[in-house]
């Protein structure tokens, strides 16, 4: 049993099932901040049964002591610390480091972090011709993916999950390169040359000079757009079982090596009801600001069942009063349009429609509120990193929260394959039909 479940077991109570005249005792575990689950691992071998929970909303695949979020209440911790406190004490880099081992860095561990991010920034050469064969306008989510898929056939060094030797290296590789492979896939889709990682730079600054210097001038990076950026990487850092990292870990639950793992959960990243929500978040508000910023029909939209509109960055599976993120965030925003006197219609339209559907009762009934996703764009758009990038800004910063996730699966003495059951639906035994006569 690993630490947490241990943890949990030894506070365990029982829960009662009852299948016709059977009554059957579950484990009732407590988690450290006294969330229950039942313990349902011997019901099928016991009853024959199965539970079956579409979408895995009553399900816990795991017992993780990474993240802690209470939807109700609005509360996200990384590892028992609160958001709020780290976005506004720490960098991207302190933060990536407390979710992969689990403490705040001593200040030389800090520092030896950062030295052996910067020695593992560069792309091998070779890899620089991948990019010439992808179409101009390819999506970059779709090279982030590629890309860092391919990082297993130059680092077939590392492959081994189980040698932590090898799984160290590959996460400083996959932390240092992430960057510069997205910086890449947005040269290559304007045009413009590629520039090499610079040692010399933070993190943050690094990604920016990569993304928007020229061979040709002089490019002076932004300390506020770095302050926003290393802001939207830490609160997009980890959000406990989600899409992506579900499928970072049942990825990795098969022991594919740990490239292979980040690229599957960067493409279930992509996805518009996921990471990709950022993306058409921004390209709904446009769309409403072109039709004459007629909030009102939109939200009348999302509301009519027979349309399938959403409003993008609305609603969160878990989140039902607020999202702390959120309210970062849109602070964040406001401050830097306000500094860098940035008028963009955008926000004006994001605000609006905020407090149209906040006090609007389909919204309020459903609990749907803004998520992450409402007000990162904006700040995108304002550091003036094209939309076909924002969710690639969020594979970035959720990286640390995958790698975490994974390491914690594969440190777990209890860790098994992920292999779902069903209730098969299908047809019942019927004779095969020769060709000639169906
Ligand atoms: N606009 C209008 N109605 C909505 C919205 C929305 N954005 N979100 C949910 N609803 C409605 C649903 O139609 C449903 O109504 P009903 O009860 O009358 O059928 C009800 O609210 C519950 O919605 P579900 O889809 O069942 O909620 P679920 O937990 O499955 O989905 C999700 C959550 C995917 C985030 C959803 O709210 C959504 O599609 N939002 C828009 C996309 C988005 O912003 N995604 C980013 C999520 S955050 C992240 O990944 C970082």
């Amino acid at each position: 049993m690993n630490p947490v479940a241990e943890r949990t077991a030894l506070m365990s109570k029982v829960a009662k099932l009852q299948i016709g005249d059977e009554t059957l005792e579950l484990p009732l575990l407590v988690g450290t901040e006294q969330e229950q689950a039942i313990d349902i691992s011997k019901l099928r071998a016991t009853t024959g049964a199965i539970t079956l929970d579409e979408g895995y909303v009553n399900t816990g695949s795991v017992a993780s002591g990474v993240t802690f979020l209470n939807g109700e209440e609005g509360i996200l911790r990384y590892r028992g610390y609160p958001i709020e406190q780290l976005a506004a004490n720490c960098d991207f880099i302190e933060v990536s480091y407390l979710l992969i081992y689990g403490e705040l860095p001593a200040a030389d561990e800090l520092s030896r972090f950062r030295t052996s991010l910067r020695r593992h920034s560069m792309l091998h050469e070779d890899m620089r011709l991948f990019y010439d064969g992808f179409p101009r306008d390819a999506h970059p989510m779709a090279i982030l993916s590629s890309v860092v898929g391919a990082l297993s056939t130059f680092y077939q060094d590392s492959l081994d999950p189980a040698d932590p030797d090898q799984v160290e290296i590959s996460i400083l590789r996959l932390i240092a390169k992430l960057p510069t492979i997205a910086a890449y896939a947005h040269k290559k889709s304007i045009g413009q040359p590629f520039n090499y990682p610079r040692n010399d730079l933070e993190y943050c600054d690094n990604f920016l000079q990569m993304m928007f210097a020229l061979p040709t001038e002089e490019y002076e990076i932004d300390p506020d757009f770095v302050e926003a950026l290393n802001l939207l990487l830490i609160v997009h850092a980890d959000h406990e079982q989600n899409c992506s990292t579900s499928t970072v870990r049942m990825v990795g639950s098969s022991d594919a090596n740990l490239f292979a793992s980040v690229a599957a959960g960067i493409c279930a990243l992509w996805g518009p009801l996921h990471g990709g929500a950022n993306e058409a978040c921004v390209g709904m508000l446009e769309k409403i600001r072109e039709d004459g910023c007629n909030v009102k029909k939109y939200v009348e939209m999302a509301k009519d069942k027979s349309n399938g509109f959403r409003l993008m960055g609305f609603g969160h599976r878990v989140y039902k009063n607020f999202d702390p993120r959120a309210t970062i965030i849109k602070e964040t925003c406001r401050k830097l349009l306000a500094k860098r006197s940035i008028d963009d219609p955008i926000f004006d339209i994001a605000q609006e429609l905020e407090e149209t559907a906040l006090n609007d009762e389909y919204f309020i009934e459903r609990k749907l509120y803004p998520n992450v996703d409402f007000y990162s764009g904006v700040i995108y758009r304002a550091i003036g990193i094209p939309m076909s990038m924002f969710t690639v800004l969020f594979a970035i910063g959720r990286l640390p929260g995958w790698l975490a996730h994974w390491k914690e699966m594969h440190d777990s003495p209890t860790k098994r394959i992920c292999r779902p059951r069903q209730m098969y639906t299908g047809a019942t035994q019927r004779e095969f039909i020769e060709l000639d006569q169906r």
